[in-house]
């Protein structure tokens, strides 16, 4: 089986009387180390596969396997756990805090992480050596943009996952 493997997977979300269906039936592979673009109109439903990937929403049918746990059947603490261990997560708006650093942005994910990497050394490999001990307003968007990605990586985590970030 792929590291990851999505079958039959189908989100339907109910407002009142209306069922709408977010995607329907996708079926996926990704093996280890390989880089996926999800490609598709608004609306298709692409950022809900990766909320289904990242553990923050639940499918209405299929089966979502990561390195071999059917992360389809977790609930509760175990996706939470699964969430800050596994995910990194990369969001649109990168969702920095204004108040911390560029490096203590990266520290304070990491203080809920289990097996960290360096904070300094990820912002250095994404081209922040100099920048760290400024705050997001000081920052560019690219180097915000930066900062948010080198926070997921530096989780070391299972999947990163990006949403249409900015380039
Ligand atoms: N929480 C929700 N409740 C109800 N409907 C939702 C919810 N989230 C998404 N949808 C609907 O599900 C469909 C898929 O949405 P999704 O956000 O996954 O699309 P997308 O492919 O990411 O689009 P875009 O390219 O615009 O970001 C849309 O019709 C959307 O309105
Ligand atoms: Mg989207």
């Amino acid at each position: 089986m792929a590291y990851i493997s999505m079958q039959g997977v189908t989100k339907v979300y109910h407002m009142g009387e209306m069922e709408i269906r977010a995607c329907s039936g996708i079926d996926l592979e990704i093996e280890k180390g390989e880089f996926v673009v999800i490609v598709g109109p608004s609306g298709a439903g692409k950022t809900t596969v990766l909320n289904i990937l990242g553990g923050m929403d639940t499918l209405t049918e299929g089966q979502v396997v990561v390195d071999g746990t059917d992360i389809s059947r977790l609930r509760g603490r175990q996706m939470a756990a699964y969430r800050r261990e596994s995910v990194g997560f990369v969001f649109q708006f990168y969702n920095l805090m204004q108040n911390l650093t560029a490096l203590e942005n990266v520290e304070l994910a990491l203080q809920i992480c289990k097996n960290p990497l360096d904070p300094a050394e990820i912002l250095e490999e994404v081209g922040l050596k100099d920048r760290m001990q400024n705050f997001p307003a000081q920052l560019s968007g690219g180097e915000q943009q930066r900062v948010a990605i080198a926070r997921a990586l530096a989780k070391n985590p299972k999947l990163l996952l990006c949403d249409e970030p900015r380039s």
